[in-house]
């Protein structure tokens, strides 16, 4: 009941100076944010790293008002790309990127993006990494899976993300699961009306085992983006009985959430990369994962009344 009221949340400006400006926010912030600058996150990065995990990283900043902004947040990932080169750790450490901060969301969106976007991509090749296109609310999707082909013309690394509450993800999968294609498969995280997606947590959960079939059964790289051990058990099935090796898939899941999770899933020789976030703007990001679990809620609602 409470998921979309944070949702709808997620995107109040006034709400978001409240949460901002309340002290108990921050160590909540934490636990789910690398920190607000790129030295932080190459931290976090060599933490994980060095424990066998793999990583993306995100720089937080969906909220670009112009196309200035927009220009910055190229900038963020082509600074990133660079720590990331020096890093020295090739493709286990991975880019994603949301196309609203390349600017898809303004005037003209869909080419700006496309432009602001490429450099990326292209220093990530150079750098020997990739980048992933995160999938934003459904009225994004249509252009991004429009840029990610696109990109892939040049770049056949570029993962998508598909949303599995999102009615034509099947759909989606069937198109994306050829050969040399990175999905990222994930249950979905914005507030969709029922004209678009299933309203039902158990309908979400069973059209997520149907995408994951359709791409374990394909030509691509399948990446499962859950925290849910239900999913992650039929994934290792799936794997199991369509003949994949361990290295033909990777599980992801998000910073900060389920670590032990994570570490078993590395001991037991899966790939497993974690979703880093950082930057100044992490309140829609945030909101998000509040939304999705409601004991997250209740320690900050507590912490908030001081209790
Ligand atoms: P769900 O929320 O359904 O929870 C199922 C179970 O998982 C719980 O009952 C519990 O057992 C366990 N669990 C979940 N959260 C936990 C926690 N905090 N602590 C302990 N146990 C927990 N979304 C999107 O729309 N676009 C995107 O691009 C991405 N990208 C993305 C990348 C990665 C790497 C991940 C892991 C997720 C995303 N998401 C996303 C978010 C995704 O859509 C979804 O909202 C969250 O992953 C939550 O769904 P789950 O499948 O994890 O489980």
């Amino acid at each position: 009941m409470l998921g979309p009221v944070l949702l709808a949340a997620s995107r109040s400006a006034a709400i978001r100076r409240i949460v901002s400006a309340a002290p108990v926010t921050r160590p909540m912030v934490d636990r789910f944010v690398a920190g607000e600058r790129l030295a932080e996150s190459m931290a976090a990065v060599r933490g994980l790293t060095s424990r066998g995990l793999e990583v993306t990283l995100d720089h937080l900043g969906e909220d670009v008002t112009d196309r200035s902004e927009a220009l910055r947040s190229r900038d963020a990932y082509l600074a990133l790309t660079e720590a990331l080169a020096g890093e020295g750790l090739g493709a286990r450490a991975e880019m994603s990127v949301k196309l609203s901060a390349f600017g898809q969301a303004l005037p003209g969106g869909h080419d700006l993006a496309l432009a602001n976007v490429t450099p990326v991509v292209e220093a990530a090749a150079e750098a020997g990494t990739t980048v992933t296109l995160d999938m934003e609310d459904h009225t994004t999707v249509d252009s991004t899976l429009a840029i990610l082909g696109e990109l892939r013309t040049r770049f056949p690394q570029t993962g998508a993300v598909v949303q599995s509450y999102l009615f034509r993800t099947e759909d989606d999968c069937r198109a994306l699961a050829g050969e040399g294609s990175r999905v990222r498969l994930v249950k979905g995280a914005y507030n969709e009306p029922a004209s678009v997606a299933y309203q039902d947590k158990r309908e979400v959960d069973r059209a997520f085992v149907r995408c994951l079939k359709i791409l374990m059964s394909g030509e691509g790289y399948p990446m499962i983006g859950s925290h849910d051990p239900r999913m992650v058990a039929i994934a290792q099935d799936l794997a199991h009985r369509l003949g994949r090796k361990k290295d033909e898939y990777e599980f992801q899941m998000l910073y900060g959430i389920r670590p032990a999770e994570q570490e078993r899933l590395v001991a037991e020789g899966h790939r497993m990369r974690v979703y880093v976030p950082y930057g100044t703007d992490w309140y829609g990001y945030f909101m998000r994962r509040l939304a999705e679990r409601p004991a997250n809620l209740a320690f900050f609602l507590r912490s908030l009344v001081g209790r």
